[in-house]
């Protein structure tokens, strides 16, 4: 699944018809209406400077995420998809993937995305009882959902759907059935994240006042366990700590990031990772939709940041990416971006605590014993 010339294009639509409470990605909520003609012409303005700062790529992957893209109209997703073609190649087998959220209203829209060019879509299921949507502040149903998936089913030659697990009170035995219900609705891919209080959510205000618990680390690493352990009796394998497909169906767009291939961010608080006459540009554009539209009527992009990564960044950065992958990392890239080789020392102690492997082809894994301790693992490897 190796796709060396990988080039992916992210487009981030920040808005969502409410927030929830326990997310903290770059969504805005916008009651007076959104003029998506404006926000068109300034995704084919940024989408132009990028292109014109990296040109000649072959884009493998477009991804299309928010906030909830499944908000655009499908013109509006056409057209971007369009921009990117005017300037850039795209790759005949590309990747097109769309976030939705499954309200009848937005899977009501799918034929179009199809005919605009959308391949994949990605639905934000999060849980399939209607108490735990209700909890987790989401406004649809179980059956709502449901009704999506099958729709995303006949519309897309691909889907795949979220789930969040370890909710407050989730039992293992109901974490099961959920699970299989969820494998039997799933054809090639699924996302099974862990819930996480982020902060300044309302979650986390509740959790600090001990009005929401949350399983403590044992129970979250039992339920953890029982997730490897169904999805891979049922072909669908962590490829990533929080991904599973059936081999060969990976996400590409997202192996882009963790591969440490390049791609371009676009759009309000989008990050890009661009190689500019050989060096490694980590650029991030500014997050408030409003002041993204109006910097980029200003000035034809909307990079806020624009840092020149040096090779030591990199090699951090390509570890803590591609440690994430139960491929592992190809350790003669680290000793390229690191000038030198990981501590031999360090992976042989790392080895004996049962935490990391080497692969047949001579690439360093994380184990699965070591996959909910990631962060200490990548920490030793990289001090
Ligand atoms: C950008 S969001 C999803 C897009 C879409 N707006 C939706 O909600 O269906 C990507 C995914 O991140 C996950 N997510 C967001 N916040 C989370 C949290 N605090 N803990 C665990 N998963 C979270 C959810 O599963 C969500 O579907
Ligand atoms: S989880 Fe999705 S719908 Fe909810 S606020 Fe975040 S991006 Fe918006």
């Amino acid at each position: 699944m190796s796709r060396d010339s990988s080039f992916g294009v992210y487009i981030h639509w920040p808005f969502c018809l409410s927030k929830c409470p326990y997310c903290d990605f770059n969504s805005h909520v916008r009651h007076t209406g959104i003029d998506e003609e404006r926000y068109v012409r300034a995704f084919a303005a940024e989408i132009a400077a990028t292109a014109e700062r990296a040109p000649g790529r072959t884009v493998s992957s477009i991804f299309m995420g928010g906030g909830t893209p499944s908000l655009m109209k499908p013109e509006t997703v056409g057209a971007i998809l369009d921009t990117i073609g005017r300037h850039w190649a795209v790759a005949p087998d590309v990747e097109v993937t769309l976030e939705a959220n499954p309200t009848s209203v937005e899977a009501a829209r799918f034929r179009g995305y199809r005919a605009a060019g959308v391949n994949r879509v990605s639905l934000g299921v999060q849980a399939l009882d209607d108490a735990s949507l209700k909890g987790l502040g989401r406004l649809h149903t179980a059956q709502e959902a449901l009704d999506a998936v099958k729709i995303a089913r006949t519309v897309f030659e691909r889907y795949s759907f979220d789930l969040i697990y370890a909710r407050p009170g989730q039992t293992p035995q109901a974490w099961r059935t959920e699970l299989e219900r969820a494998i039997a609705e799933a054809a090639e891919h699924l996302s099974l994240y862990q819930l996480t209080i982020e902060q300044e959510t309302p979650f986390a205000a509740l959790h600090a006042a001990g009005k929401l618990v949350i399983p403590d680390d044992d129970h979250a690493r039992e339920l953890y366990d029982l997730t490897q352990e169904i999805t891979a009796a049922r072909g669908l394998p962590a490829y990533e700590i929080s991904n599973h497909a059936r081999p060969g169906a990976e996400c590409r767009h997202n192996l882009v990031y963790w591969r440490y291939h390049e791609y371009a961010g676009v759009g309000p608080g989008a990050h890009g990772r661009l190689v500019i006459d050989g060096a490694r540009h980590a650029t991030a554009t500014e997050r408030r939709p409003e002041s993204w539209l109006m910097r980029v009527e200003a000035s034809g992009h909307g990079v806020t940041e624009d840092e020149t990564l040096l090779l030591s960044e990199q090699a951090d950065e390509f570890l803590l990416m591609g440690l994430r992958l139960s491929e592992g990392i190809d350790t003669r890239r680290y000793a390229a971006f690191a000038g030198h080789p990981l501590d031999a020392g360090r992976i042989a102690a790392l080895g004996a605590e049962g935490m990391v492997e080497a692969t047949q082809d001579g690439r360093l894994r994380v184990t699965r014993a070591g996959f909910p301790l990631l962060d200490a693992v990548v920490a030793d490897l990289a001090a």
